[in-house]
């Protein structure tokens, strides 16, 4: 969601800004701005829409200031638009903050403040943050911003310049990420001098790899010179520096087209490393799932919990354990679990899957089911995110960094640890045998190059993907694990396209989805060899029946599909629980092949954002 980035030193703040900005409108925003002190006060430049849209405008203006802040906003509070996009300044125009997070008490701060005669121009919470330092600073900016997070409820990432301390710039946080770093620079690249803070690592990797993640709390001075760092109560204090190995490529697109499709090709890697040390002489063992075979064998309720592409991930674990383990197992989503009271006792346990790690519902449905006494465990795929801080374990998926709003890999590598999961339960309770379990996770292991093989040759997915670009909307049907597929189908070709799309069990057809087909209306179904099949193959006579365009999603070697498709998409067999993984690649692929001959910009679609910080 909302991105912060920052910079003082020798180099010009606006390139700086523009630069780090660039490299946060991965996670999703609406409008852009930027504050550069200059020898005569601050200047604020703020655009509605694309990073490269407020570079345009700042060449329009000769900014040289070498201090600055930007952010990426994701509206919350009040529309998106220029008066709304951060930084905020104080009435006198001499403090400029930007602030990631909600400020849950702005409504009666901002009375308070109006009654002392600050006038608000903005309809956001994060303005208040900027009044309230104004008031609040008497020659100390460190001291102004720390009086200031006294009185604030809610979540924050806060950086702050002021046009008395030319060359400061204040971060703050709580429960919303800020890191800072400095460099030294380096004649003999294009590393330059100077400190350094972002809401999100990735923003500054090209300047410093030598970082302080800031905890609860702390405050940090960033000068030219480097980084001064005070506690709670202004004093200052000792922080942890942290390393960052990770290539910058990582963050680049490797010769992809876009962040999706490089994403997308990662997959057949990310299964190989979340298998990777799982099978420990003969047995499945994931250490950090830390139930003793006693708690496992007595666990008699699993509720997945999560949003979105991850919740559709719970779908398919659905099946899993309840087949292999013979648990019942619920999936809810997270926005609704914590609302409706639901049974829990001390042999529940709740799974959260959340790619980010920091999507709020599903924080907050873990913070409920552990005060309702579950063990939590979260399924996440970023190192030390909230998800994983405050559940009681934690299973990391191995898709590293997802740029691409879209979830793909990270799908992927969510569905892999959920059925290993589901099989660790099956053998902790006998439903599986050693053996059994050793087969299934070969087979499991395999989906890797069988995804290799969907991936090498797209072309039919690509014709499939010309039958739908012209359609008003679309229908994704399947039974059992192929009905979890199609909703993940539908949701990403809706998300990336803008085309709407919805995903019924098949079997529901004839109970009112029929009603929508006419000539040419896109059915896209799930028709792998399963228990199910010759019932989907019905659903597809019946779709055809009445003018659908059929694209059928089948299995290598049935040559029969053919007379009820109009178009199919081969994939290899494998067995039916773990079709999840080979059927969702394809879809992946024509949602972002239509998503392309509509225009689309596949990697940053619109309103949506890849963190979902607020309930
Ligand atoms: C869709 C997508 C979203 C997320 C959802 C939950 O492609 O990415 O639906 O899956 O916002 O996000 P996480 O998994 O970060 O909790």
């Amino acid at each position: 969601m909302c991105g912060i980035v920052g910079y003082t030193g020798e180099s010009r703040a606006q390139e700086v800004l523009i630069e780090g900005l660039s490299r946060l409108e991965y996670r999703g925003y609406d409008s852009a701005g930027v504050a550069i002190r200059e020898d005569d006060g601050i200047h604020v430049v703020c655009r509605k829409g694309k990073v490269a849209e407020l570079a345009h405008t700042l060449g329009h203006f000769s900014l040289t200031g070498t201090c600055g802040i930007g952010h990426t906003r994701w509206a919350t509070h009040g529309k998106p638009s220029e008066v709304n996009a951060h930084p905020h300044t104080s009435c006198d125009g001499n403090i400029a903050i930007v602030h990631n997070g909600i400020i849950e008490n702005f409504a009666e701060l901002r009375d308070e403040l109006a009654l002392r005669g600050h006038v608000f121009s903005s309809e956001t919470d994060s303005e208040v943050v900027a009044h309230l330092v104004e008031d609040n600073y008497h020659g100390d900016l460190v001291e102004a911003v720390r009086l200031s997070t006294e009185a604030l409820v809610g979540s924050y990432g806060i950086a702050v310049v002021c046009a008395q301390e030319p060359d400061v710039i204040v971060a703050t946080r709580k429960d919303s990420p800020i890191v800072v770093g400095y460099s030294a620079g380096d004649a003999g690249s294009a590393a330059m001098r100077g400190s350094f803070v972002a809401s999100d690592i990735i923003a500054m990797l090209d300047a410093t790899r030598d970082v302080v993640v800031l905890a609860d709390g702390q405050i940090a001075k960033l000068t030219p010179n480097g980084i001064e760092y005070f506690d709670e109560q202004g004093r200052p204090c000792e922080v942890t520096h942290t390393h960052i190995d990770w290539d910058l490529d990582l963050a680049e697109k490797g010769g992809y087209p876009d962040f999706m499709m490089k994403e997308i090709h990662e997959q057949p890697r990310v299964i190989r490393d979340t298998l990777a040390g799982r099978m420990v002489g003969g047995r499945l063992e994931i250490d950090e799932f830390d139930l003793s075979p006693e708690e496992l064998d007595l666990t008699d309720r699993v509720y997945v919990i999560a949003c979105g592409t991850s919740y559709h991930a719970g779908l398919i674990a659905k099946n899993l354990i309840e087949a292999w383990a013979r648990i019942p197992c619920e999936v809810e989503v997270a926005s609704e679990f914590r609302y409706r009271n639901p049974i829990i006792t001390p042999t529940t346990v709740v799974v959260a899957v959340s790619q980010s790690g920091e999507t709020a519902d599903t924080l907050a449905a873990i913070r409920d089911a552990r005060v309702k006494g579950a063990k939590v465990f979260g399924i996440t795929n970023v190192l030390g995110s909230p998800v994983a801080r405050e559940s009681d374990g934690v299973i990391y998926t191995k898709a590293n960094k997802e740029i691409a709003v879209a979830s793909t890999k990270s799908f992927i590598g969510q569905v892999v640890s959920l059925t290993l999961l589901a099989m660790l339960f099956a053998q902790a309770k006998g439903k599986l045998t050693t053996a059994q379990v050793r087969l299934l996770f070969r087979e499991l292991a395999d989906t890797a190059d069988q995804v290799e093989r969907i991936l090498s040759d797209t072309d039919d997915i690509r014709e499939a993907a010309l039958a739908c670009k012209d359609a008003k909307s679309a229908l994704f049907i399947g039974r059992g694990i192929g009905s979890a597929v199609s909703y993940e189908g539908a949701l990403k070709l809706k998300e990336i396209s803008y085309l709407h799309a919805e995903a019924y069990a098949a079997g529901e057809m004839k109970h009112g989805p029929i009603a929508l087909i006419d000539e040419g209306f896109p059915v896209i179904a799930i028709a792998t060899k399963s228990p199910t099949y010759d019932k989907v193959v019905s659903n597809l006579q019946e779709s055809r029946a009445r003018g659908a365009t059929i694209i059928a999603i089948a299995t290598e070697g049935d040559e029969d599909i053919k007379n009820y498709a109009d178009h199919v998409i081969y994939i290899p067999k494998v067995r039916d629980a773990f079709s999840a993984i080979t059927a969702t690649v394809p879809l992946q692929l024509l949602a972002r092949f239509v998503a392309l001959e509509r225009g689309c910009d596949v990697d940053q679609p619109r309103n949506l954002a890849k963190s979902v910080t607020v309930e």
